[in-house]
C-alpha cells in the first residue's frame, strides 16, 4: 500500500479492507477492541456517546452490543471512512462528523461516554493534552474516557523491544514482509506514540480522577480515566 499525503488520505486507502488489516497489523487488536466494554460499572447507561477517530466503526460496533439505546456521534478526518459507518449503522440514533479532533467544538456535558480506538497516538503530544482536556469538559459527571492505544515513548530503550515484538508478530506469516515495510513508512509518518506514564500524567492535569488500564506487552494498552461526579 502506497503512502498517501495526509492522514484523511492515508484512511481513505485503508478504509478498502480494514478490519484485515487491522488485525495483520496490530498485536492485540481484537483483544484491545474488546476492552472497550469490559470494567464499566454496572449502573453506568451512557445516553450520548462520541467515538473519535470511529474509523470503519469497530469500536462503535462493540459498544451497541453493549449499549443499542444510546445516541452516538462518529468522528473521523476520513470521509471514506465514514461513509463506511454510515452504510453500517444508519442515521438512526447517530451523527457523522467529519473533521480533525483538533478543530471539534466539544460541548461541555455534553457526553457520558468518549471512546477512542487506535486514533489518539496520531496526535503530537501537545494535542493530546489539548483533547484530554476538552474530553474531559465534554464529558458528565461520572463520564467515562475509554481508549485502547500504542503507548511508548519512542526515544526510550524499550522502544527498540517494541518493534521487535511487533515485527515477529507481523512477520509470523512471511508474505506480510512487505506489509511491515508499510506499517513502518506509515509510523514514521503518522504515529505520534507518547507513554502510559506521560498520558496518565496529562490526564490527571485534564481533572481525571480514577483510571483502569489493561496493559498487553507492555506498550498496547486501553485505559478508562473516569471524570468526577461534577
Ligand atoms: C487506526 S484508525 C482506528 C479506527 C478505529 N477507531 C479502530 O479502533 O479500529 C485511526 C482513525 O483515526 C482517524 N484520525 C487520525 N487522526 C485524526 C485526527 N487528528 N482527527 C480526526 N480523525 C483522525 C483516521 O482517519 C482513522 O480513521
Amino acid at each position: 500500500m502506497k503512502l498517501q499525503d495526509n492522514i484523511a488520505s492515508e484512511f481513505n486507502e485503508f478504509s478498502k479492507n480494514y478490519t484485515d488489516d487491522m488485525v495483520k497489523c496490530v498485536p492485540y487488536y481484537l483483544q484491545l477492541l474488546s476492552q472497550f466494554t469490559l470494567d464499566i460499572p454496572t449502573d453506568f447507561h451512557p445516553k450520548r456517546i462520541l467515538d473519535l477517530g470511529c474509523g470503519n466503526g469497530n469500536v462503535t460496533s462493540k459498544l451497541l452490543e453493549k449499549f443499542p439505546e444510546a445516541h452516538y456521534t462518529l468522528l473521523d478526518a476520513s470521509d471514506q471512512m465514514l461513509e463506511l459507518c454510515k452504510s453500517y449503522f444508519g442515521l438512526e440514533n447517530k451523527s457523522y462528523v467529519q473533521t480533525y479532533f483538533q478543530d471539534y467544538e466539544f460541548k461541555n456535558n455534553h457526553f457520558d461516554m468518549v471512546v477512542a480506538g487506535f486514533s489518539l497516538h496520531h496526535c503530537h503530544a501537545k494535542d493530546k493534552q489539548f483533547i484530554f482536556r476538552q474530553i474531559n469538559k465534554a464529558l458528565s459527571p461520572n463520564g467515562v474516557f475509554s481508549y485502547s492505544d500504542l503507548m511508548v515513548n519512542r526515544k526510550a530503550k524499550e522502544h527498540q523491544s517494541l518493534l521487535e515484538n511487533w515485527n515477529k508478530f507481523v512477520v509470523a506469516d512471511p508474505s506480510h514482509k512487505e506489509t511491515w515495510d508499510w506499517i513502518m513508512d506509515h509510523y514514521k509518518t503518522y504515529d505520534h506514540p507518547d507513554s502510559l506514564d506521560e498520558q496518565l500524567k496529562w490526564l490527571k492535569e485534564a481533572h481525571f480522577i480514577n483510571f483502569k488500564i489493561s496493559i498487553y506487552d507492555k506498550h498496547w494498552v486501553h485505559l478508562k480515566a473516569f471524570k468526577n461526579q461534577n
